[in-house]
């Protein structure tokens, strides 16, 4: 799908088909032209509010305000009730608030991320006829007549959306169709797609070399044998590093303390950190964005056998820490400390983890809400801003030194699992610490992505199933920090 910005008046440009956004009840603005059949509709204009009229071949789209993630919502909601006719061009306006192309992003990421499909195993495949999205930006266009900017926009947001739909095909693959060694085949295609982009692969034997005893411990009962995934990103004049850990359990049956039937279902989600953060390193690239990026993939399943790891073992992490298995399924943050150990080894200036790593997350902050955790509260404060912008829904969990407290083990430095029920979010993300040396621990946050990274159910501009969480908030964070020590420049992203 292609998409042209232009400054032509919306009345005068050519197309199939008309998307209009009415904003909270404004039925009298200029772009309306059937105020008639809308009120006999009952069409009042609000949020998720939607009347297509096929003869006049124009769709109305409620929005309560012009908030971005309102505007995505609404164009989403716009394409849906399109989406089976034959229209090859559609045009829509786009409004014009404080900073002049935002609103034009959110309009791209709204449709690329609201049509995003996922047919790879259906017989009969749905194709989108829409070729092209004009957008008007008459209203921009009687301020300055300056497009650039709106075109930097448009294609900033089109490399957003198509990094977290990459995302999101890679967590929608079944188990058997993304093991460890294929998503390393995934990581290596991309890197060859990418410029200044390298992929380093690492098997058991790279992993028996760098002392990484939990990791291997936890893959140890699969046929499909485990990998550590090493994207680099190196642009010329790179002003900072950044790295980013993805947990990659390709399945997690639960191990040993094999999980229920039930929640077992949708664990082919469990290498979304994987997929978030292979994808923030390709919309980096794409982007040109001014660092050094690394994603970090700890890609293995959590399967059971008789050679399986069990609870009562003593596991040796990367940095020396014994710990003591007391749940196998509290795998993640197995994979992750040694990951996280030699993440902190390639010096980076900020260091993210992105993990499903929790179902006491998803309790705290329900299943669309990413839990934020850290110690510096600048860094978790920036994170959320950025999410904000970005329409993910992201939110901060705290740490406490009673938590802490709740990880210590009789017979080893540490538990892989708490001694209480409760803030099992916190107490995971604080075992993590453990893992992060100390020069690290302000730069660091934890990300658990464990409910919007999988929802079995269509919210918003989101398709049931993988949502890509995590890769959008990344991405506007990045950008910002882009911007950010131009004074003379500063630029909304
Ligand atoms: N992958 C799961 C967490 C998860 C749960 C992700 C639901 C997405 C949806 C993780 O490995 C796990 O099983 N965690 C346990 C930890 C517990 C044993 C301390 C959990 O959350 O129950
Ligand atoms: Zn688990
Ligand atoms: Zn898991």
């Amino acid at each position: 799908m292609k998409f042209t910005v232009t400054e032509e008046k919306i009345e005068n440009l050519k197309a199939d088909c008309e998307i209009i956004i009415v904003v909270n009840k404004d039925l009298d603005h200029k772009w309306i032209k059937d105020k008639d059949d809308l009120r006999t509709l009952k069409f009042e204009g609000t949020l998720d509010e939607c009347a297509f009229l096929p003869h006049q071949h124009r769709v109305y789209t409620g929005v309560d305000s012009l908030e971005r993630d309102e505007i995505r919502i609404a164009v989403s909601n716009a394409m849906k009730k399109i989406s089976n006719c034959e229209y090859e061009r559609v045009k829509i306006a786009s409004y014009i608030k404080d900073c002049p192309v935002t609103n034009t992003k959110a309009i791209v990421e709204g449709i690329k991320l609201g049509t995003y499909t996922f047919d790879r195993y259906k017989s009969e495949k749905k194709s989108l006829s829409i070729k092209e999205v004009i957008i008007s930006l008459e209203d921009y266009a009687q301020k300055t007549l300056n497009l650039e900017p709106a075109k930097i926009a448009v294609k900033q947001a089109e490399i957003i959306a198509e990094a977290t739909n990459h995302a999101k095909e890679i967590v929608n693959t079944p188990p058997d169709d993304m093991t460890p060694v294929l998503l390393a085949q995934y990581a290596k295609d991309l890197a060859d797609d990418l410029e200044d982009v390298t992929c380093f692969v690492g098997d058991e034997n790279f992993l028996e070399e760098q002392k990484m005893g939990a990791f291997l411990a936890v893959s140890r009962a699969s046929v499909h044998k485990p990998r550590l995934i090493h994207l680099k990103y190196r642009p010329k004049n790179a002003r900072k590093k950044i790295v980013f850990v993805g947990k990659g359990l390709t399945y997690d049956s639960g191990g040993l303390s094999l999980k229920p039937s039930m929640h077992m279902v949708t664990m082919k989600a469990d290498k979304s950190g994987a997929a978030t953060v292979i994808s923030i390193l390709e919309g980096a690239a794409r982007l040109k964005l001014p660092f050094e990026i690394d994603a970090i993939v700890g890609a293995c399943e959590n399967m059971i056998g008789a050679n399986a790891y069990k609870p009562d073992d003593v596991l040796v992490a990367k940095n020396g820490k014994t710990i003591e298995v007391r749940n196998t399924d509290a795998e993640g943050r197995l994979v992750l400390a040694d990951c996280l150990c030699y993440a902190t080894e390639q010096k980076p200036d900020f260091l993210f983890d992105y993990a499903t790593l929790t179902g006491a997350c998803v309790v705290a902050v329900g299943e669309y809400t990413t839990g934020v955790m850290g110690h510096s509260s600048d860094l978790k404060h920036s994170y959320l801003s950025a999410a904000n912008k970005s329409g993910e829904l992201a939110s901060t969990l705290p740490f406490n030194r009673y938590l802490k407290k709740l990880l210590k083990s009789q017979i080893a430095d540490i538990s892989n699992i708490s001694s209480s029920r409760y803030g099992g979010a916190i107490t995971a993300a604080l075992f993590l610490d453990n893992f992060v040396e100390e020069e690290y621990k302000d730069k660091w946050l934890h990300l658990d992505i464990a409910g919007p990274a999988y929802v079995e159910k269509e919210w918003g501009y989101n398709q049931a199933g993988a949502s890509g969480a995590g890769v959008r908030m990344a991405l506007y964070w990045l950008l910002e920090l882009t911007y950010k020590k131009s004074k003379h420049h500063k630029k909304d992203v």
